[in-house]
């Protein structure tokens, strides 16, 4: 590969390939005339080796575990800022100013309240429905209700949209909570930051007034910021690709929270909950670690493994810290599950098997264990994982439709089915 090019031989013709350089990270070679001039395709499903999109927004590089929200560490702005201010450099580019931050929080705030009609919305849904059957409902209906933010070419829109998102999925979430415990809906209240008003219109109740625990609220902006985004990750793509034919942005999110459903996704801080309870004693980790091991058993370490990163997940690192903090305001002393989760991490950090294929702890290791600390069930884990990458998902999408290279995405395929046959009545088949 030359400076700028690269030349690839096939079937004895030689073509040569621009090579793109980016700020950070590998360089790639741009192949979208690859079949025209050979007449193949390229290969990689699970794009291991693919770049789907040029983007401004998130950096990670995976071998030093580093992770930068537009040019930012995710530990910085986890521990001197807050969730609404990486809402706000997450949409614009840059930290907002004062001013900016005022306005920003205020518009949020001024946007969390849903249309009445949805919470006759929830109650078709039976009380045992899995909170992400709901949110993905829910995501999708509000492209039925707020009909003035879904023309994607008005750049007001997609901003009001942008702004309905991440005001009104936490007030969504906490319905489908409270709908799932039967209990009366809370409004948001806006005298309350971000994470205080959700942890109220969770856990709030009419007989009493609700007592906010700044220590807790911390926790909980702490998280919805380690989640906000992560690159080109499955969902993130889905809500791209969703985006690519032109559907409203409601809809792309809702194809978002499909896609993070997946345990092997956003679903693996409830999977990995199980996982440590079915595990059960720190006696039985070996047992848990030689089925990870063994290829003929579909069992994996919840919590453990990345794409992408072949080192610590720094949210990792900030989450088990979170999940201390949070412990130890609630005075819960000796956690078995924490315990089983720290012994699981020492054991394998230290395992040839999971050095030999660089396996550590990812985001979702020790989430489960803080977000069930602060009282929500196992159902809801990846609904606040949602909640937080909403907003990933939409400066993503916005980025998308606002490149002017961008275009309906379309994969090809290496087709291996039946050539070309003819029918054959059913009284002559055999
Ligand atoms: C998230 O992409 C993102 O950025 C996602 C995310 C985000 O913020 O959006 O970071 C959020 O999804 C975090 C990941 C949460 N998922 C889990 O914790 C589920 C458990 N992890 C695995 O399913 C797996 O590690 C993946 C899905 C996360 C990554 O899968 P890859 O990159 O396709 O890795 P792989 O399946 O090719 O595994 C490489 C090897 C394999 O062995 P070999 O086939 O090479 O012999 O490592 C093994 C795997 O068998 N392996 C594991 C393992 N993860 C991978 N073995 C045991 N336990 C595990 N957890």
């Amino acid at each position: 590969m030359s400076k700028n090019h690269a030349k690839i031989s096939i079937e004895g013709k030689t073509i040569e390939l621009p090579v793109r350089k980016g700020t950070l990270g590998a360089d790639v070679v741009e192949i979208s005339s690859y079949y025209k001039q050979t007449g193949t395709f390229t290969y990689d499903p699970g794009f291991t080796s693919t770049a789907s999109c040029e983007s401004r927004i998130t950096f990670i590089d995976g071998d030093k575990g580093v992770l930068l929200y537009r040019g930012y560490p995710i530990d910085e702005l986890a521990e001197k800022g807050d969730f609404l201010e990486t809402c706000y450099l997450l949409l614009y580019g840059e930290l907002p100013t004062k001013t900016q931050k005022e306005d920003f929080d205020y518009r949020v705030q001024h946007h969390t309240m849903v249309h009445e009609q949805f919470s006759r919305f929830f109650h078709g849904f039976r009380r045992d429905a899995h909170p992400m059957a709901i949110m993905l409902a829910a995501l999708g209906a509000m492209s039925a209700f707020y009909h003035d933010s879904i023309d994607i070419t008005d750049p007001h829109q997609r901003m009001v949209a942008s702004i309905r998102l991440i005001a009104k999925v936490p007030t969504l979430a906490a319905m489908a909570y409270k709908y799932s415990v039967g209990q009366p809906f809370v409004y948001p209240l806006n005298s309350l930051n971000y994470a205080e008003n959700f942890l109220r219109m969770c856990f709030a109740v009419p007989c009493e007034e609700y007592k906010v625990n700044p220590v807790l609220a911390k926790a909980m902006d702490t998280i919805f910021t380690l989640h906000a985004d992560h690159e080109q990750n499955a969902s993130t793509s889905t809500v791209r690709l969703a985006g690519s034919s032109g559907a409203n942005p409601f809809a792309c999110i809702a194809a978002g929270v499909a896609c993070l459903w997946g345990p092997a996704h956003g679903g693996a801080n409830e999977a990995c909950l199980k996982m440590l309870e079915e595990i059960g004693s720190v006696e039985r980790i070996p047992e848990f670690i030689a089925r990870a091991k063994d290829k003929d058993d579909p069992f994996r370490l919840m919590g453990f493994g990345h794409r992408v990163y072949k080192n610590y997940d720094p949210r990792a690192r900030i989450m088990q810290q979170t999940c201390h903090a949070v412990l130890k305001e609630l005075g819960i002393k000796d956690d078995p599950l924490l315990d089983i989760a720290m012994e699981l991490e020492r054991i394998a950090l230290h395992d040839e098997y999971f050095i030999e294929k660089k396996l550590y702890p990812n985001v979702d290791f020790y989430s489960g264990i803080t977000l069930k600390a602060l009282g929500f069930p196992s159902s809801m884990f990846t609904v606040l994982f949602a909640l937080a990458r909403s907003v990933g998902w939409i400066a993503q999408w916005k980025e998308m439709v606002e490149d002017p290279a961008q275009k309906i995405g379309r994969p090809r395929q290496l087709y291996t089915g039946a050539t070309e046959r003819h029918y054959v009545p059913v009284k002559n088949r055999k």
